[in-house]
């Protein structure tokens, strides 16, 4: 049976594309790198910079918004607000991980797929220094096989590393079975969910996730300089981060600089000062998220998904991914002879990809239309014509 595919989103469309400025002279197909600005996450940021001009400083109310925002990101991911921290990017929290793990033990391997974004990959290569071997999980045909991590993950695996969805072709990992793998051998699991958050349903006790990372400018609509960590209640009090800060303190005011007190909570990943307009911009864009409801999105991706494969197709398009649209995130990729070339000539005539290695992405979100979709195949069929 295939997949229900609604004709249109369950939310106004209409209401929801006139929050977003660009759209009247662009079409954002991005969104896998860089969401477009919204009224609500430009207020957000404004709201911020009136209370620094008004107050001079907020203090309260700054911290009070970084606490709203980590709340809102655990109601996205079905955790609760103390086993989240706040950081700069997903590659300072899985440093934040990493240093807080011990590989001079029974346990000093790294099981890592190949799929891995660069950055996650490097973080955990950099733990070869302190005594970690890693194992690398192949990608075949665009994908990593379960069985694969599973015939690499022993007694002697500390972490297993996976992504939820990867960044190069969309598809969506399987976390919840690696997650089985992982604890089957007393192993702990790290997912990457940048490619899937806001645009996958993710809830992480029943996926058995250990630890997750994820950052605000893709499909949860915010901008660069701020990610959250989920670690699971259990194990929070379990890691003492190398890689820590005065806002990982139990009482971080307390101004002790003799003293490392752990906070109980997955505050103690927190590093120093949070960047606190980032965190108001990123909250009303995880609101936005929430309001709509990713369940809801991800239906209408699955439309709009379809319609690109289909439609890339039938342009004579090479789709890089599975075909299967409850396989992949919103991110469809094509394969191009030339990425960067056919990003920039496609920019020019007001379409917005995402160029990767060898394809073109097309990411659309909550507010792309079908017309969206065609002429943005219509744009890159035309670009590879030229
Ligand atoms: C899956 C995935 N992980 C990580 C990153 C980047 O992480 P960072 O926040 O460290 O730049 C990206 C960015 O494009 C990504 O797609």
């Amino acid at each position: 049976m295939p997949p229900h595919v609604p004709p249109t989103p369950q939310y106004d469309l209409a209401a929801r594309r006139a929050e977003i400025p660009l759209l009247a002279t662009t079409i954002p197909m991005n969104n896998c790198s860089q969401a477009p600005q919204t009224t609500a996450t430009r207020a957000a940021a404004e709201r911020y910079l009136e209370s620094w001009n008004a107050s001079g400083m907020d203090w309260d109310a700054w911290m009070d918004e970084a606490q709203r925002a980590k709340a809102a990101f655990a109601r996205l991911i079905n955790a609760d607000a103390d086993e989240v921290a706040v950081c700069s990017s997903v590659s300072e929290a899985a440093s934040v991980v990493a240093s807080a793990l011990d590989f001079g033990g029974e346990r000093p391997e790294l099981v890592v797929s190949e799929a891995e974004f660069p950055t996650v990959g490097h973080v955990w290569l950099a733990q070869r220094r302190r005594g970690a071997e890693l194992s690398w999980v192949p990608v075949r045909d665009g994908a990593v096989d379960v069985d694969e991590y599973a015939a690499r993950i022993s007694e002697r695996t500390l972490l297993v590393s996976a992504c939820h969805g990867y960044y190069q072709n969309g598809l969506v990992q399987d976390v919840a079975r690696v997650a089985e793998a992982a604890h089957a051998r007393g192993a702990l699991l790290f997912v990457d969910a940048y490619q899937t958050a806001g645009a996958v349903p993710i809830d992480v006790r029943a996926l058995g996730v250990d630890v997750l990372a994820t950052g605000n400018l893709k499909y949860l609509m915010g901008i660069p300089g701020v990610a959250f960590l989920y670690v699971r209640r259990e194990l929070i009090e379990r890691l003492e981060p190398t890689v820590t800060g005065w806002f990982g303190r139990a009482e971080p005011f307390a101004f002790r600089t003799t003293a490392l007190d752990w906070s109980p909570t997955a505050s103690r990943f927190d590093l120093g000062t949070p960047p606190v307009m980032n965190l108001y911009v990123a909250r009303a864009g995880m609101e936005l998220v929430l309001e709509l409801g990713v369940e809801r999105i991800r239906a209408w991706h699955e439309t709009l998904a379809r319609r690109l494969i289909d439609g890339g197709r039938a342009r004579g398009l090479t789709l890089h991914g599975p075909d299967d649209v409850r396989r992949r995130t919103a991110s469809t990729a094509f394969v191009v002879p030339d990425a960067h070339a056919v990003e920039t000539a496609m920019r020019a005539r007001g379409v917005l990809p995402s160029a990767r290695g060898p394809v073109i992405r097309l990411a659309p979100h909550y507010y792309s239309t079908l017309d969206d979709v065609d002429a943005a195949l219509d744009v890159l069929a035309d670009a590879l014509g030229g």
